[in-house]
């Protein structure tokens, strides 16, 4: 089944725009995976490669440690599309001349394409691309020639036509370059003779298919949150092997109003699926009892789903296999040929299970990213509610509680959140905007309620717009709302009498406050 999927390898060399080339080919449904540059060839024989596309990067061919790849890849007769640094690299590699630049050239610039080419039927003669490169090519080896130039660089996009050769100096996958779609889309179609039928329902019956063949008639545990990650993994295994799969839901005391409910009824009433229900509250919340460092609330939340998880499994006999929800971009990170960044935070969720459990994983999204999922979802009806969920962190309320976490406190969070949360969606802000919700505040102030002087809480609101949850700038929410979530929650939210926005973005803030 696997090796007859058309795939477009890409191979990563650092840049910050290779995730786009991936999202750029599969809007055109052709399916394509990230490889690290010294993947083995044998491997893209196996996976029905129909194109070979070479990234960004943010080296010269010159570094001393400068990444490159196999140079027989331009031999296996599968197109290859080097893009900046793979196109600088591709020449390096034959036998051109790749000059180290005194300037760099950033930005917008204005090219004349040879629309004779292949990669350039259809689109005008004259364009934008956006540039970002420091050395430029003086030298082009044998059989190739030059089929654009801009008038800082006379060497912009290359091509070999009779070996399927072509580089771009510049970036199609950006939205600056305007008719980057299009040469996308000339390079998959008419170059790799892709047939542009990757779709959903294919990667459900795909899926499934594996699922059924690497389970057996053994037995799959999942964490289930409620989140789209993991809702998404359960009803697609549940799809696969039905009662096989058990769902544990834990509840932590740290969950949203009404969340249990809701979680319950969706996967056992709805879905049907054998849904272990975890009230672990006390458990928790008497392990957090004045604890404040956010760093140590995150560990203990982390180590005690870790010990309840265990219990849990440990009751149901042998269980083969773990199901999780990793995403496409959590698998990239890891062939990316950039270190790891420096630690922010430790991130809990319900995909940080025990490594020391001797589960096989089983990870049927890891191939998607997280409008795929949505979209995969929706295909397997999975309801909006779940579908256009914002993203919850794993530790849940407790990073939005500053200081100690209290029955109280979680109480008025709850409760503040909830109208948040109600008040976005009248706007018909939510599934628009990244991530919505209350934060509380461990000072209090005075305010005036009737004549009375009170003294009491303070709840932040954040809102946020991102891409990814790496970088958000705050919403700028029109003051009616604004108006509306902060009255609602000082009348009817007890024990609160002052309510602040919060207008800082990531960096130099994150998304949440702990
Ligand atoms: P920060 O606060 O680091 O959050 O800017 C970035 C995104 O990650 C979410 N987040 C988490 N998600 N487990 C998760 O699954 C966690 O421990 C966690 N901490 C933060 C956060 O809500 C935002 O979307």
């Amino acid at each position: 089944m696997e090796s007859l999927r058309e795939t477009i390898a890409i191979l990563d060399f650092g840049s910050q725009y290779t995730k786009l080339i991936a999202r750029r080919i599969r809007e055109h449904k052709v399916y394509c995976e990230i490889y690290p540059p010294n993947i083995a060839l044998n491997k893209l024989k196996n996976i029905n490669c129909k194109g070979i596309i070479l990234s960004g990067g943010p080296a010269s061919v010159y570094d001393k440690n400068a990444p490159s790849c196999d140079k027989n890849i331009f031999d296996l007769g599968i197109p290859v599309l080097g893009i900046c640094y793979g196109m600088q690299l591709t020449i390096h590699l034959l036998g051109g001349k790749v000059e180290r630049a005194q300037k760099h050239e950033y930005g917008l610039a204005k090219i004349k394409v040879d629309q004779k080419s292949g990669i350039f039927e259809g689109l005008h003669g004259q364009t934008d691309v956006w540039m970002s490169h420091g050395d430029s090519i003086s030298h082009l080896p044998d059989g190739f020639k030059t089929i654009a130039e801009t008038s800082n660089t006379p060497v912009a996009a290359i091509e070999n036509e009779d070996k399927n050769i072509y580089g771009l100096q510049f970036h199609p996958e950006v939205v600056h370059t305007p008719q980057g779609r299009k040469i996308i889309e000339n390079f998959i179609g008419k170059i790799c003779k892709c047939s542009f039928n990757w779709t959903m329902q294919s990667y459900i019956n795909h899926s499934i298919q594996k699922i059924k063949e690497q389970v057996g008639s053994k037995k799959v545990v999942c964490a289930l949150s409620g989140g789209v990650d993991s809702s998404v993994t359960a009803v697609l295994i549940h799809l696969a092997i039905g009662n096989q799969l058990t769902c544990f839901f834990v509840n932590n005391g740290l969950l949203r109003k009404n969340e249990v409910e809701k979680v319950v009824n969706t996967f056992r009433g709805h879905f049907r699926i054998n849904l272990d229900y975890i009230d672990a509250e006390d458990r928790f919340l008497k392990k957090l009892k004045n604890i404040t460092d956010p760093e140590k609330k995150r560990k203990i939340i982390g180590r005690e789903f870790i010990r309840v998880f265990e219990e849990e499994a440990g009751k149901l006999g042998k269980i083969d296999f773990l199901a999780q929800g990793t995403l496409y971009p959590d698998v990239i990170e890891s062939v990316s040929v950039n270190g790891p960044s420096v630690k922010i935070k430790s991130h809990h969720n319900v995909g940080g299970l025990p490594k020391k459990m001797k589960f096989k994983l089983i990870e049927p999204l890891r191939e998607l990213f997280k409008d795929e999922v949505r979209l995969l979802g929706r295909e397997l009806g999975i309801s909006d509610e779940i579908i256009s969920r914002q993203p919850f962190p794993g530790p849940g309320l407790a990073v939005r509680i500053i200081g100690p976490i209290r029955p109280e406190s979680l109480h008025i969070l709850r409760e503040a959140d909830a109208i948040v949360i109600e008040e976005i969606k009248k706007a018909g802000l939510y599934s628009k905007i990244w991530q919505s919700f209350a934060v509380l505040l461990p000072i209090k102030t005075v305010g005036v309620m009737g004549d009375a002087r009170t003294y009491e809480n303070v709840v932040a609101v954040r809102a946020v717009q991102s891409e990814d949850g790496m970088t958000a700038d705050w919403v700028k929410l029109p003051h009616e709302i604004l108006q509306n979530i902060s009255s609602r929650i000082i009348n009817e939210v007890k024990g609160v009498n002052r309510v602040v926005y919060d207008i800082s973005s990531k960096p130099p803030s994150t998304i949440e406050w702990e």
